[in-house]
């Protein structure tokens, strides 16, 4: 299994230490546009390699994308972070240009990959990769729901004093501060629907401090999170790699599915060895219907600013 990680930034590197870590991978190739950068995070990582007891080979290459070729899957998070006070969607003047030029320099040399876009503004990069590549659509996905909802997990935890380990929950709908949907209703602790232990004022304050974690982070660290997206990203590569069959909330093109089409948006998955092996429509209520169709005009009104 080859990887190539685009971006070696804190959360491209992030994502190529986990991915290492887990060593399901053969290889891991990091790419970066700075002189050295992406070859000084690569050695730097398999300095770890006897410490952390993985054999994954990892590499950097300054913009040389014949150093891709052949990946199994190729994870896009080139382009600038927020900063205190922006919203992710203020980043597509910048971020489409890079994300178009990456993704058609990638399949040139993978030309039967995988994509995960993590890039901001993150449904409609995606929604833009599936534009420029030309890719089956089970071979484009984006990374969101899974960092949403992990961030949801943390929350509920705390709201519960629960361990993480006792909780589940998932966030659907457009990775941004306003769109993304917290599927409270569905949250449980130990398969015990959530809303009998915490009030109705607590469940809302667990969903708006989800909706709000990424600017949270921001706006203490100076710039966007690394160490989750890190994380959530590697996850989703590992079901790929491993053929788990696991269920994952990922921005996926939708063609009718929960009666929204040529968008794409935060939906449950199945991932598997060809990518999204199945988009699950799972049963909403009216609500959370409501919920996902606002949240579907946000991601559009964003893909409109593209120039196509
Ligand atoms: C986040 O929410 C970077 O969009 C990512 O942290």
């Amino acid at each position: 299994m080859k990887v190539t990680v685009v971006g070696a930034g804190a959360v491209g590197a992030s994502c190529a230490e986990y991915i290492a870590i887990k060593d399901f991978a053969s290889e891991v190739v990091i790419l970066d546009i700075k002189e050295g950068f992406a070859e000084g995070k690569a050695m730097d990582l398999m300095q770890t390699a006897s410490l952390n007891n993985f054999d994954t080979k990892i590499t950097g290459s300054t913009n040389d994308y014949s150093k891709t070729a052949g990946s199994d899957v190729c994870v896009i998070t080139s382009g600038i972070p927020r900063k205190p006070g922006m919203t992710r969607e203020e980043l597509i003047g910048i971020n489409a240009g890079i994300v178009k030029m990456v993704s058609s320099s990638l399949i040139e040399h993978s030309p039967n990959t995988i994509i995960i876009v993590v890039s901001n503004p993150m449904d409609t990069m995606t929604y833009l990769v599936h534009k420029t590549t030309g890719l089956a659509k089970n071979k484009i996905i984006g990374m969101g729901g899974a960092l949403d909802s992990a961030r949801f997990k943390y929350r509920l935890a705390e709201a519960l004093g629960a361990p993480i380990s006792d909780v589940d929950g998932m966030v659907i709908g457009g990775h941004s501060d306003k769109g993304m949907v917290p599927l409270i209703g569905k949250a449980a602790r130990n398969s015990v629907k959530v809303s009998e232990f915490l009030s109705e004022e607590r469940m809302d304050q667990v969903v708006q401090d989800t909706k709000v974690g990424g600017a949270t982070l921001t706006g203490l660290l100076g710039t966007s999170a690394w160490y989750a997206p890190g994380a959530a990203v590697s996850a989703m590569v590992q079901a790929i790699a491993c053929d788990t069959k696991k269920i994952f909330p990922c921005s996926a093109l939708l063609d009718g599915e929960f009666g929204l089409s040529d968008l794409s948006i935060g939906v449950p998955c199945v991932l598997g060895a060809n990518g999204i092996e199945k988009i699950v429509e799972i049963s909403l209520t009216d609500a959370e219907k409501t919920k996902l169709a606002e949240s579907a005009e946000g991601v559009k009104a964003t893909n409109g600013l593209l120039e196509l």
